[in-house]
């Protein structure tokens, strides 16, 4: 067993356990400055803070035990390609991904090679060059992959709708429900069709069946085996494996070990992306990260966004039993980040052992969830008021409107601040009460309701503003909730770059689908999975 009870980390419990007794108003109160005391402001991204139940001390105890973690020198050895992925001997160099000016690294050196190619497909499609069997242009892209490589690139296309610079469509396909694909190719012409194999291992059930279907439904359609070439790219650093299953060398796109499935939206996994937003829409992407990169690698802990909200979660979830955190964004388009999100941090934060692979007995990562503002709110936003439970929270708004209707967009922030509002404030027992008596509720009936109007507040909250929902900003969020999680694994002692979790799930699939296939069903199994394997048969 190993535990953190350094003396940072006691002295950081012990701030803790004062800072219970202490409301969130009440900071606000005694402190005027606090909102902007505790808030970062980046170029197009501002980070608010300020309602967290820390102080001026808080931030030096994070600093102390920051640094008593190694956290400076670990960014280090994160930018520098040291083997931070110690269990599969590697680095993890998605920031090289986005590196900017001349490339003085070998990654980088790939990483350009990879745009340029990248570049002249994205050309051929938008140029209309690109034809499929019948010679004509393709005009629909789908993208087969799962995981990180689906998420990241699907939320991304999303999220930059508005800056969509081809006239085609870019459609995603994920899961082995054969629903998946068969919907979106009901919807799909063959002979404009070209499908994205996305899959660094190339050996992903989910993305290898799919792939199969959509070749079949190219042949059964009429498209000769020797022209499915012109239908198929793949991405992935097992070049051989897509070579076996007839995609030409000339459209493989390289990823490499040094990129995690879940960090690789800015190698060639980013190409749905770039052929929806365009070439310069996607370097811009990539510039906005490497604004967050330079930022995490050379700003001080105090200053540093990520850090700084590395270090909140990392606070309530050892010292206020804080088991989740909700991620809102007030921007219909980031719909999907909540789901992008919970691969990167719980296929990275998930661990139950440290990077020497010694058992942890205190708390890794939480879980992350969310859905769109205001949606949530006439959902689940209750618990979040009224529940027992802590759940913080990220807001995040946009301040330039991403439609012409301004008055909604003013709405939606209004939406978004009185959220955050609620949760700082709530409602006294006092106040429910001088409420009801204000609408001339008789005093029995106060009684009786004015709890049920009460709302415990205090609850901690960031709030995150984009000036505007543009390829840079977001490239900046995104790269900002990477490092997030670095910060967090540095603190709690794990690996964040392998997830050795998901592979019992595969292993174990296999048997299952050969019972299902075959009818034969001996009793290797317990009793639950022999009983549902029986259900099915
Ligand atoms: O779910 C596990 C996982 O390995 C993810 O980390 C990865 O993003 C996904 O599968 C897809 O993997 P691949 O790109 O190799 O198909």
């Amino acid at each position: 067993m190993t535990t953190l009870r350094t003396d940072a980390f006691l002295a950081l419990k012990a701030d803790s356990e004062k800072l219970k007794h202490v409301p969130l108003r009440r900071l606000f109160d005694e402190n005027p400055q606090r909102a902007e005391q505790f808030s970062i402001q980046l170029e197009g991204l501002f980070f608010d803070y300020s309602k967290n139940h820390l102080t001026s001390k808080t931030i030096e105890l994070f600093k102390r035990f920051a640094n008593a973690c190694c956290l400076p020198e670990e960014i280090d050895n994160l930018f520098l390609g040291k083997y931070v992925n110690n269990t599969e001997q590697r680095p993890a160099l998605h920031t090289a991904l986005r590196h900017q000016g001349d490339a003085t690294t070998t990654e980088q050196e790939l990483a350009t090679g990879t745009l340029i190619k990248m570049q002249s497909c994205v050309k051929k499609i938008h140029a209309q060059e690109w034809l499929g069997y019948s010679q004509q242009p393709i005009n629909t892209v789908v993208n087969i992959g799962i995981g990180g490589s689906d998420l990241g690139p699907r939320m991304v296309t999303q999220a930059l709708s508005a800056y969509q610079t081809w006239q085609g469509h870019v459609e995603f396909v994920a899961n082995i429900d054969g629903a998946d694909l068969s919907d979106v190719l009901l919807g799909a012409n063959p002979e404009t069709t070209l499908f994205i194999t996305a899959s660094k291992s190339f050996t992903t059930p989910e993305t290898l069946a799919n792939t199969a279907a959509a070749k079949a439904w190219l042949v059964d359609s009429g498209c000769e085996t020797g022209m499915l070439e012109h239908h198929f790219i793949a991405i992935t650093a097992n070049v051989p494996a897509a070579q076996a299953i007839g995609v030409s060398a000339e459209n493989i796109f390289p990823i490499w070990d040094w990129v995690g499935g879940r960090y690789s939206l800015w190698s060639a996994i980013g190409l749905p992306v770039a052929i929806s937003i365009g070439m310069d829409n996607f370097t811009d992407l990539l510039s906005g990260a490497n604004m967050m990169d330079e930022h995490y690698r050379h700003t001080p802990i105090e200053n540093n966004v990520p850090i700084m909200a590395g270090l909140c979660e990392f606070w309530y979830n050892q010292f206020w039993g804080v088991q989740s955190h909700a991620v809102l964004p007030y921007a219909q388009r980031l719909t999907r980040l909540p789901a992008y999100l919970q691969q990167l941090d719980m296929e990275s934060l998930g661990k139950s052992v440290t990077r020497d692979g010694v058992n942890i007995d205190y708390p890794t990562g939480t879980v992350a969830w969310g859905t769109e503002g205001s949606n949530g709110q006439h959902s689940f936003h209750q618990l979040l008021h009224q529940g027992k439970h802590i759940i913080p929270v990220d807001f995040i708004l946009v301040s330039q409107s991403m439609s012409h209707l301004d008055k909604h967009h003013q709405y939606l922030q209004a939406c978004c601040i009185s959220q955050s509002q609620a949760l700082l404030q709530g409602k006294t027992l006092h106040e429910a009460t001088k409420e009801l008596e204000a609408l001339g509720v008789s005093p029995k009936e106060v009684l009786r309701l004015a709890p049920h109007k009460v709302v415990v507040g205090n609850k901690p909250s960031n709030t995150i503003i984009l000036r505007q929902l543009n390829p840079r900003n977001l490239g900046a969020l995104l790269a900002f909730y990477e490092h997030k999680v670095h910060t967090q694994s540095v603190l709690l002692d794990i690996n964040p770059f392998d997830q050795w979790g998901v592979e019992l799930g595969k292993q174990l699939a296999t048997p299952i689908l050969e019972a299902l296939e075959s009818g034969q069903t001996d009793h290797r199994w317990d009793g639950s999975t022999q009983y549902l394997i029986s259900k099915l048969s």
